[in-house]
């Protein structure tokens, strides 16, 4: 089907529009090149669509997102972490014996290779978690050579439930490493979430039991995080897979985009930004004025999205858990109050409505991270640890795709025109 034509000069060219489930649909501007000689120029890909995918849908206008069909809400409000990660990996909801399975085969693959330990303590104590986590998921593929074919299906299947079963133990082998504590072993009795709860928070001398209130919130936040289409980290994993890289070092690479402030590390930079306004006394007026100032780098941290022009549907459901578990807590936190009027104040300031700026995940994630006892450098490896299976989704579905091409963009060059060396003693 021709639905555009472009006209370029006296030349025309018929582009096909493609078709979509829901949203934007696609022009498919192949031809262009090699027709008129052209390329597009889209910066940061904010017009361009590189795959079609069937893992999440985003409505950034509606505040909607939805994972293979199912809306957040009812996923975040029903649904454990695992049912979700099969979710994301398969297509469907599993069965209550399909999730039994998927459960025990994750659980298998808790433990780490005992050698591993070595590695967390080359690393300096106050290492980075993101750091740490990267080069501790790139180590993977250094234990499994046997399963890192991208094109074996049963390859893949493994890796995947081992990246998942794993990655647990060693955000919290990190941890322990970090605070100078016996590293603690999974305990595959528990389930995903309470067994990282124990792998974090207990200490041998003493018995530990996760408290379901955190391990509820904590389950519902990994959801929250477990998938948002063709974002930065997924786009990097996209991008490494798209070579035939293996999985554990497309991942590495996920977690590396996901560190900086602009992406995931956000969640640790707005909990930073709270903590300074509050212990500077700042009062939030001043604190909006230099968001809105162009010559002043600051800018609101957790608020803001490429796509969302709207609430982000994640940041309703965590301000609202955020308040409920520091309650259940008994925590009384003076950043959820502060974040509660910073967030009110820049909803009704002419800048933020104009540029449809609104609190995004990050905003009040950390406030709930804090109050389960998780220090601040560590609230991005939890959103890596929820965005995983997304991840790996997005990777499987490059992997299986037979029309998936390397990731190779073109560039406009806007460097010196040809010129002759002029041999070095001339210069
Ligand atoms: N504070 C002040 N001004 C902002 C902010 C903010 N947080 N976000 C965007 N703007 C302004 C920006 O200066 C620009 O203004 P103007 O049109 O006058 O030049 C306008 O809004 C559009 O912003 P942009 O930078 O062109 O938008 P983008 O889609 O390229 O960037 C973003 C999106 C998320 C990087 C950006 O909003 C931002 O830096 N936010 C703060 C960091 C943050 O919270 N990141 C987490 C994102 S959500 C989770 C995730 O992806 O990991």
């Amino acid at each position: 089907m021709t639905d555009a034509v472009l006209k370029y000069g006296d030349q025309e060219l018929p582009l096909e529009v493609l078709d979509v489930t829901d949203g934007d649909r696609g022009l498919d501007i192949s031809p262009l090149r090699s027709s008129l000689g052209l390329v597009t120029m889209d910066r940061g890909f904010g017009n361009t669509a590189e795959s079609r995918s069937d893992v999440s849908y985003i409505d950034g206008e509606q505040g909607i997102l939805r994972y293979r069909g199912y809306p957040i809400e009812q996923l975040a409000e029903q649904a454990s972490f695992l049912e979700v990660a099969y979710l994301l990996q398969y297509g469907e909801l599993p069965t209550a014996s399909e999730l039994d399975a998927y459960a025990q085969r994750i659980t298998y693959h808790t433990m780490l290779r005992e050698d591993m330990k070595n590695m967390f303590e080359a690393f300096p104590h106050r290492a980075h978690p993101m750091s740490i986590l990267a080069s501790a998921t790139s180590a993977l593929a250094t234990y499994y050579p046997d399963a890192l074919d991208p094109l074996d299906p049963e390859s893949v299947d493994i890796s995947a439930r081992r990246l998942i079963a794993k990655t647990p133990t060693m955000i919290a082998w990190s941890y322990k490493y970090a605070v100078h504590q016996p590293y603690v072993y999974p305990d595959n009795d528990l389930d995903y979430s309470a067994n990282f709860l124990k792998m974090m928070f207990s200490v041998p001398a003493e018995v530990y039991e996760p408290d379901p209130v955190v391990v509820k919130a904590l389950n519902m936040l990994l959801i929250l995080h477990a998938d948002h289409g063709q974002n930065c980290s997924a786009s990097a994993v996209r991008l490494v897979g798209s070579g035939h890289a293996n999985i554990f070092s497309s991942i590495a690479a996920g977690i590396a985009a996901l560190s900086g402030p602009l992406h995931g590390g956000a969640n640790q930079a707005v909990l930073e930004m709270l903590s300074a306004i509050y212990e500077s006394g700042d009062d939030i007026d001043t604190v909006i004025k230099r968001a809105k100032d162009k010559e002043d780098p600051f800018r609101l941290m957790g608020f803001g999205h490429r796509v969302y022009k709207n609430f982000d549907p994640r940041a309703r459901i965590i301000k609202t858990a955020a308040e409920e578990v520091l309650e259940a807590l008994g925590v009384d936190d003076p950043l959820l109050d502060l974040a509660m009027q910073l967030e009110e104040i820049a909803l009704e300031d002419e800048y933020f409505v104009d540029r449809k700026l609104y609190p995004n995940v990050d905003f009040y994630s950390g406030i709930i991270y804090r109050a389960m006892g998780f220090p601040t450098d560590m609230f991005t490896v939890l959103f890596a640890l929820g965005r995983l299976p997304g991840w790996i989704a997005q990777w499987r579905e490059l992997a299986a795709d037979p029309g998936a091409r390397i990731f190779r963009p073109r560039q406009l060059y806007t460097g010196p025109a040809v010129r002759d060396m002029t041999p070095i003693d001339n210069r």
